[in-house]
Parts: C-alpha cells; sequence; structure tokens
C-alpha cells in the first residue's frame, strides 16, 4: 500500500500544506462551530457554505445561545439551506448540551438524535483531535479510487475503507489534517471527471491509469437516488413541494390555505391537490415548522 513514496498521507499532507484551502472551521477545535460547518456542508457547497456559517454564527455564537432560539428563529436563519429540519435538530441538540454537557467522545455523540456515523466521526476528528475517519461521498471517492482502484464506489465499500485506516491515518501526528486533505483532493483533482494528470496522487493511484485511458464511463448519478414520495403526476418530489410551502410563510407571515396550493404549484388543481397540499401542511406542522391557526398557516 505504501510503495516507494512513502505513506499516502505523506504525499497528502505534503499537497494539503501547499494546496490546501483556507476555511475559517479549520482554525477553531470548537466542537459547535465544527457541528455547524459539518451539518452545512452536508447540502450545500463550501462556496456557500461559508456564507451562511458566518451569518449563522453572528446569530448564534454558541451552544447557549441556540439552545433558547425559537422554531422561527431557527427556521428563519436556516433558510436557503434546504432540510429545515436540520436546524431545529441542532438546536435541539444544542439543548441537550446545555443541559448535559458536550460529549467527549465519537460513541456519546452517537447517542444524540441526528448525530450519524458521518457526523461523529468528523467531529471526533477535527473538533476531539481523535483518530477518526469520516467517510462522506467526496472521501468515499476519493479512497474508493486511491485504495481501491474503484472509479465510481458506492456506499458499500465504506466498511473497507474503514478496515483500510492504517494505509490513510497516521498512528501519530496530523492524521486530523489527513481527512481534510481529502475534502480539498475531492474537489481540487478527485471530482467526478478527475484530473489525473495533474493529481499529486497519480503515481500511486490504482484508479489513474483506468482514468487515463479515457475508457471510464462517466455514470449519470454518481450514487443511486432514494426514491422519494411524490402525488400522482407532479414533477417534483413532496419534499420540493413543502419546502415550497414553508418559504411562502417565511417570507409573507400568515398565509391562507387556498392561497397556498397556486402558489406552490402552477398545475394545481383543488378538487386533485387540495388534500395533499393539507397533508403537507400537517406535515411540516408535525415537524415543528409552521402552525395552523383557523384557516391559515404561520410559522411556528
Ligand atoms: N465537507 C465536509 N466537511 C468539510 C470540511 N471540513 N471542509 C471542506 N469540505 C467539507
Amino acid at each position: 500500500m505504501t510503495g516507494s513514496n512513502g505513506p499516502l498521507w505523506k504525499i497528502l499532507l505534503r499537497w494539503y500544506d501547499t494546496h490546501g484551502r483556507d476555511l475559517p472551521w479549520r482554525k477553531t477545535r470548537d466542537p459547535y462551530r465544527i457541528l455547524v460547518s459539518e451539518i452545512m456542508l452536508q447540502q450545500t457547497q463550501v462556496s456557500r457554505g461559508l456564507i451562511f456559517y458566518e451569518r449563522w454564527l453572528g446569530q448564534f455564537p454558541d451552544w447557549a445561545s441556540l439552545a433558547v432560539a425559537s422554531n422561527a428563529d431557527v427556521i428563519r436563519a436556516w433558510a436557503g439551506l434546504g432540510y429545515n429540519r436540520r436546524a431545529l435538530m441542532l438546536r435541539d441538540i444544542a439543548r441537550k448540551i446545555v443541559e448535559r454537557g458536550v460529549p467527549s467522545t465519537e460513541r456519546d455523540w452517537r447517542e444524540l438524535k441526528g448525530i450519524g456515523p458521518y457526523t461523529a466521526a468528523a467531529i471526533s476528528a477535527f473538533a476531539l483531535k481523535q483518530r477518526a475517519l469520516p467517510i462522506d461521498t467526496n472521501i468515499r471517492r476519493v479512497l474508493g479510487r486511491l485504495l481501491f482502484g474503484v472509479t465510481y464506489p458506492q456506499p458499500t465499500i465504506d466498511d473497507k475503507i474503514r478496515a483500510s485506516i492504517d494505509a490513510i491515518l497516521p498512528r501519530r501526528g496530523r492524521f486530523y489534517d489527513v481527512p481534510q486533505s481529502l475534502f480539498d483532493l475531492a474537489t481540487m483533482q478527485c471530482a467526478k471527471v478527475p484530473t489525473c494528470a495533474t493529481c499529486p496522487m497519480r503515481s500511486v493511484c490504482p484508479a489513474a491509469p483506468k482514468f487515463l485511458a479515457g475508457t471510464v464511463r462517466v455514470p449519470k448519478q454518481m450514487v443511486k437516488k432514494a426514491v422519494e414520495p411524490k402525488h400522482r403526476d407532479k414533477k417534483f418530489p413532496d419534499r420540493i413541494y413543502r419546502g415550497r410551502i414553508l418559504k411562502l410563510v417565511r417570507e409573507n407571515g400568515p398565509v391562507s390555505f387556498d392561497t397556498i396550493g397556486p402558489s406552490i404549484d402552477a398545475r394545481y388543481d383543488k378538487r386533485q391537490d387540495r388534500a395533499w397540499v393539507l397533508s403537507m401542511i400537517d406535515r411540516l406542522a408535525a415537524d415543528g415548522m409552521v402552525r395552523r391557526v383557523g384557516q391559515a398557516v404561520s410559522l411556528a
């Protein structure tokens, strides 16, 4: 695995020292800031994430300030990021942490509702400086190629990647910088269509010869998308229309039931779609995003 070039992390860290991005969440070990950045980066690219990150921290600089925020405050601050339930989840985590203290191990982080294996490993590596390997789609793509020569690795490869941790992270030293270097390599060299000719890992990467030969077929989708619930012949899954309802209410204050349908769907048909819109409002209400007041809907 190491070959004549030395261990993989040596090449990665040498490249990272000159080419790595200067990102604010890389200059802190504050678990709050790390968590905020990781949740945001799960749904937006770094360039947009930077803006939301600074704005969010301006409004909610720490666990305590977030813990006392109302649903409406949090939903407004999250506007534009999507997956609004994550904003409420983040606030609920802040409440738990204010009550019980900050978890100090990856296992304890996993106990919190909304923290999955990726996020727990990321906090463990970047905030707790532990030897953990977070695997998101970017890191999976880089390591699937670099370790196994798989050009378009699927999530089923994650166990194999985890089993190879000793080939990726040094036992001591800067192991927490290695995942950061992988994020950067993933966007700067090892994107969906990689630029192997200029990649620092070219000579040690078993996928590089395949890409350089020009015979690799680029899949339309990297990973099979989950099938999402959809109403009759609507163009998008319900999630998209729920997002539109929330945006409407967020930007206009209370909105009456009967204006919602036509505002979120140009082909709204009262007879066929009214029950559908009401069910989406119910779902938003159950999730703590909106409230029904008489014949209207307002932010929770
Ligand atoms: N994606 C997820 N976490 C990231 C980080 N810390 N830096 C850049 N991209 C990321």
